[in-house]
């Protein structure tokens, strides 16, 4: 794997994202709610916030937003690795465009099992170990700056692979080769994450703001469903998680740490333009 960014093949485009993320890790909204309780996340939340928080006292009012949208976002992964059913500590996940690894710390707190997670980040893959070591978990949990398209692990190797909003930035072909190649036969994958919704036609204007905001290119809901089926990924669950999400980005606008982007969002899921979906599929 590689130890700096410069030791990557990656595409310009890829190393334009690179750049986002070392720009971007560390913006209010994700440095503010990690602080809560040490757990990074890149992901939206999830969930009905707790009402007390509205009522909160001005003088505390923000900080108790911001630990609900944190205990939000927590929940949305909490969600995702629910799909997974049983673990063993001797199995391996995959934990595909990682960020600064909540979800993997997660996991192995919940399964005790191995995981490995891959960010195009430095930035991101420094933390993130950094935060397996401080817990004493490195010999579990590690993080690889490199790119998941290509990811180097033997072919069955892993018993469960997961995106956690990133499948936006990379082809969904290409990608779900990859992860047929390294699942073995009856892994399972799990994906959150945002798509436009087809039936409706091309992207929204909103859709786009949020394409331009992150660097990145969200795919149509219906892209996904045939890449899955030409890579032999048979989907077993889908489930819109547009309605659970909208209150987290109603509560985020109220909060100090709102980043701009929060309009885009509630008007194209109001709109349904724009969908937060779950999707988990077994490998055949
Ligand atoms: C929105 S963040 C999500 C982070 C994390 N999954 C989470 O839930 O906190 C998107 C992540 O995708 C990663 N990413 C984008 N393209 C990638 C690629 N080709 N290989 C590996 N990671 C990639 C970025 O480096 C970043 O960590």
């Amino acid at each position: 794997m590689a130890s700096s960014i410069q030791d990557l093949a990656l595409s310009d485009y890829q190393r334009s994202v690179a750049d986002y993320w070392r720009v971007h890790t560390t913006d209010p909204v994700n440095e503010e709610l990690g602080k809560v309780d040490g757990l990074y996340h890149h992901h939206y939340g999830i969930g009905t916030p707790d009402p007390a928080v509205a009522r909160a006292p001005w003088a505390i009012r923000d900080q108790e937003i911001i630990k609900e949208l944190h205990r939000l976002e927590t929940a949305q992964a909490d969600l995702l690795l629910d799909q997974f059913g049983q673990i063993e500590p001797t199995d391996r996940l995959f934990d595909g465009g990682c960020g600064r690894g909540g979800t993997s710390i997660m996991a192995h707190a919940r399964f005790g099992c191995e995981v490995d997670g891959m960010t195009i980040s430095e930035v991101q893959a420094d933390f993130a170990n950094k935060q397996a070591v401080d817990r004493g978990i490195d010999g579990h949990v590690r993080f690889h700056l490199h790119d998941m398209l290509h990811t180097g692990f033997d072919d069955g190797s892993v018993r469960g692979v997961w995106t956690n909003e990133t499948t936006m930035y990379v082809d969904l072909f290409d990608l779900y080769r990859e992860f047929a190649r390294i699942l073995r036969p009856g892994g399972r994958y799990v994906n959150i994450t945002g798509c436009y919704n087809d039936v409706l036609g091309d992207k929204s204007a909103a859709v786009r703001t949020i394409d331009a905001h992150y660097l990145c290119d969200v795919h149509a809901r219906s892209t996904y469903f045939k890449a899955l089926a030409a890579n032999g990924l048979v989907p077993v669950k889908v489930v819109d998680l547009t309605p659970l999400t909208i209150p987290y980005w109603e509560l985020r606008l109220q909060s100090s740490v709102r980043s701009g982007i929060e309009q885009p969002f509630l008007s194209s899921y109001r709109d349904t333009s724009f969908q937060y979906l779950m999707i988990v599929a077994d490998r055949i």
